[in-house]
């Protein structure tokens, strides 16, 4: 049976080609700015999805950590699947869905392992027992049972009581690049906006497109 009781219209925002910039990541540095204040938690929870080598989607939820007027930065395991996929292909999307403002924006681009340093700076900012989780956390392959984790949290809570924790070398950060960003703002009657940015040379075309 398909829901067609659960039906709402979308009436909180308008989005045209006028007053939207010519750059998208400044028009994304506004929508996460309101998304980060009208959401209490997660609006830089995003969706990356990547491809496999068996050419099989894969998605799955990250932090957004930081973005600039290039690139869209987030941290994780340099031996987790995603990290297989984005060696094999290093292009990838990036989702958000900010419900509470009706947004929705779909980034492309290719993705680059960040500079050493960088991880660094962000590892070093991290709290102690997040830096532990990652340097304990073989992420993405199969472990005995949760006891395996939590002994092995407490043994490096051990190990480096009093010592700073270094970043390991498989973990760190990585840059999407976009060269396509589409931003949907939820309209009445299903007659949304979506105004779409593709990358050409060195500058910006931007479309509308049928919701
Ligand atoms: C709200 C939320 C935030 C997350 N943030 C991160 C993150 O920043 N980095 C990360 O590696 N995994 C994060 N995860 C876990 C990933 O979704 C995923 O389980 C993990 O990275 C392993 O993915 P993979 O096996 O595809 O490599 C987060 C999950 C959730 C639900």
């Amino acid at each position: 049976m398909y829901n067609t009781a659960k039906r709402k219209e979308y009436l909180r925002g308008i989005l045209d080609e006028e007053n939207t910039p010519s750059e998208p990541l400044e028009l994304f540095k506004s929508w996460y700015e309101e998304a980060d204040s009208a959401i209490k938690e997660d609006a830089n929870a995003m969706i990356l999805s990547t491809i496999n080598k068996e050419n099989k989607p894969n998605a799955r939820v990250l932090l957004l950590r930081s973005f600039d007027r290039e690139a869209l930065y987030f941290f994780s395991n340099y031996q987790s699947n995603k990290a297989m996929d984005l060696e094999h292909k290093p292009y990838a999307s990036l989702l958000f869905f900010w419900k509470e403002l009706e947004r929705q924006v779909r980034i492309q681009g290719i993705v680059k392992k960040i500079a050493a340093e960088e991880s660094d700076i962000y590892f070093d900012s991290r709290p102690r027992t997040s830096q532990i989780s990652a340097l304990i956390s073989p992420q993405s392959r199969i472990i005995p049972n949760r006891a395996y984790l939590e002994t092995s949290f407490a043994d490096a809570l051990d190990t480096y009581k009093n010592k700073k924790i270094s970043r390991p070398e498989f973990w760190g950060g990585y840059k999407l690049l976009p060269d396509y960003m589409e931003f949907w703002q939820g309209r009445v009657h299903r007659l949304h906006d979506r105004i779409t940015y593709i990358r050409q040379g060195g500058s910006w075309i931007k479309k509308r497109l049928a919701p």
